[in-house]
C-alpha cells in the first residue's frame, strides 16, 4: 500500500494541539489534511510547519465562488507550497476551469510542481433528505457521479466523494483519477455528524485513492494505535 493512502484530518484550532497530534501520530501518518478550523485560526503557518516536518498536506478550504475569484485565491494558496488544494464543484464548470488554468499556470511561472485540484462533490454529511431539501430531485449518486464527470472535463485531477459513490466514479472517470473519501468509520465508531459513511477497507475496496479520518484518529484514546489499526485494514483490504 502506498504511505499517502491515509490522511489523517489536522481538525483542532491551536497550534500546540495539532503539534502534539501530529508527535503524537509519528512515522504512522505521511499525510494530513488541514480545515477551515485550523487555517482560519492560524492562516498558512501550520501548513508550513507540516511541509517543514516533511508532511504532505491537502489544504482543505472548498473554495467556492465566481471563476475569477476562485483562481486568484488558488493562485494566494501556492505560496504554502500545498500537495492538495480543492474547490466545490457547485460553482459550475466554468469556475473549476477557471481555478484549474490559473493554478497551472501561476505554478508554472514560479518554476514549482503544480498541486492537485480535486472537486467536492456532494459534503459526506448529506443524505437524501438534506438533498430534498436543497430543491433537488434526483439522487445524490447521479448528482455525485456527474459532478466527477464535470470536474474531469474542466481539468481537475479528482474528487472529494463518499466511498458509496466511489466504484460508478472509479468505473467512469478511470484509474488515473483521484477519489478521495472522507466519511470513513471504521466498525465500532460512532457516524457524528457524517451521513454517507463506510468503514476504511470497505473504501478501499471501492476504489479510492486516498481515504480521509478525522475524529476516529484524533478522538480515540491512543490516536496511533488507531491510525495502525486503520492502516492495517487498509493493507488488507488490498
Ligand atoms: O472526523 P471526520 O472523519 O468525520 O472528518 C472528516 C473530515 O473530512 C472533516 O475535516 C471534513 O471537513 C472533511 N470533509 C468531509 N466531507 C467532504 C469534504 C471534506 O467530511 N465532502
Amino acid at each position: 500500500m502506498a504511505d499517502d493512502q491515509l490522511i489523517a484530518a489536522l481538525d483542532v484550532h491551536t497550534r500546540s494541539e495539532a503539534e502534539v497530534l501530529v508527535q503524537r501520530l509519528g512515522e504512522s501518518v505521511g499525510y494530513y489534511k488541514v480545515g477551515m478550523e485550523l487555517f482560519y485560526a492560524l492562516g498558512g503557518d501550520m501548513v508550513l510547519w507540516l511541509k517543514n516536518e516533511g508532511k504532505r498536506v491537502f489544504l482543505d478550504l472548498k473554495l467556492h465562488d465566481i471563476p475569477n475569484t476562485v483562481g486568484n485565491g488558488l493562485c494566494s494558496l501556492l505560496r504554502l507550497r500545498p500537495d492538495i488544494l480543492n474547490v466545490h464543484t457547485a460553482g459550475g464548470l466554468r469556475m473549476m476551469k477557471a481555478g484549474a488554468e490559473a493554478l497551472h499556470r501561476a505554478a508554472e511561472a514560479q518554476g514549482i510542481p503544480c498541486p492537485k485540484l480535486i472537486g467536492v462533490t456532494v459534503l459526506t454529511s448529506m443524505d437524501a433528505e438534506d438533498w430534498r431539501g436543497l430543491g433537488h430531485t434526483g439522487t445524490i449518486a447521479d448528482a455525485v457521479l456527474r459532478r466527477a464527470q464535470l470536474a474531469q472535463e474542466a481539468g481537475l485531477d479528482g474528487v472529494v466523494a463518499s466511498p458509496a459513490e466511489t466504484l460508478e466514479i472509479r468505473r467512469t472517470c478511470g484509474d488515473d483519477f483521484l477519489i478521495v473519501t472522507p466519511g470513513i468509520r471504521p466498525a465500532g465508531v460512532g457516524n457524528d455528524d457524517q451521513r454517507r459513511v463506510m468503514t476504511p477497507a470497505g473504501a478501499i475496496r471501492a476504489g479510492a485513492s486516498q481515504i480521509v479520518v478525522g475524529r476516529a484518529i484524533s478522538g480515540a484514546p491512543d490516536p496511533r494505535a488507531a491510525a495502525e489499526l486503520i492502516l492495517k485494514e487498509m493493507e488488507e483490504a488490498l
